[in-house]
């Protein structure tokens, strides 16, 4: 999908911040936060960064967040925050970013890229020297948690650690690590999300 096309999360932007899923993920961010410790003085990548529920709780402790999503109806719910150090950047992470990171963090996006492989090599490249990755999604599910997955533009249902750790350490990361964060309760099941870290590998 490029930023030009028409994206099904412009749709769901307004509401997107209180749906019962999002209240769910509140405590994601502080949990990610304590694995991924900032001084104050890194620029971090929130990819897929949404309306900006993982970037806000992040900026506080950055010198900046650069929120980079497809939807334009999503960072615009973003930039209605006010924000001072969060700036947005729609397009599509396969098209080149503007400079390099010291952290990237993502929260429930990566499910929706198709060549993850591709995307692993983004962000390694992306990466400062020393630079960390904290990735949030799904572990495999068998397709129920979105339901309509073709609709909702669902690449993959969920992950597998080890064959995701195996993707990360080819696309140029080491010391990956999982570890669950938090769980998503729909209908009568529990979902469970891992918190992916890892850094940029020394040459
Ligand atoms: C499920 S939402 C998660 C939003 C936010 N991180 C949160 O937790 O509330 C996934 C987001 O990833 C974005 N996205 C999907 N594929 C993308 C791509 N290739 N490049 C940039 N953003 C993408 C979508 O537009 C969407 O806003």
């Amino acid at each position: 999908m490029t930023a030009q096309t028409r994206n099904p999360f412009d749709a769901r932007a307004r509401d997107w911040d209180t749906r019962p899923i999002s209240r769910q993920l509140a405590d994601v961010p502080p949990r990610l936060l304590a694995r991924l410790p900032l001084t104050g003085g890194e620029h971090v990548l929130d990819f897929g960064a949404g309306t900006g529920l993982l970037a806000a709780a992040i900026a506080p402790h950055a010198a900046s967040v650069t929120a980079l999503d497809t939807s334009a109806g999503m960072l615009q719910v973003l930039r209605e925050k006010g924000l001072p150090n969060v700036q947005t950047l729609q397009q599509d992470i396969h098209d080149g970013l503007p400079r390099r990171y010291d952290a990237i963090v993502s929260c429930m996006a990566l499910h929706h890229v198709a060549d993850l492989p591709a995307l692993l090599r983004a962000f390694a490249h992306a990466l400062a020297p020393g630079g960390r990755v904290a990735l949030v999604d799904l572990y495999a599910e068998d397709g129920s948690f979105h339901g309509d997955n073709a609709a909702k533009g669902v690449h993959h249902l969920g992950f597998e650690p080890a064959r995701l750790q195996r993707q990360a350490e080819d696309a140029g990361l080491a010391d990956v690590g999982f570890e669950e964060i938090a769980r998503i309760q729909r209908e009568s099941r529990a979902y469970p999300l891992f918190l992916m870290t890892g850094r940029r590998a020394e040459p």
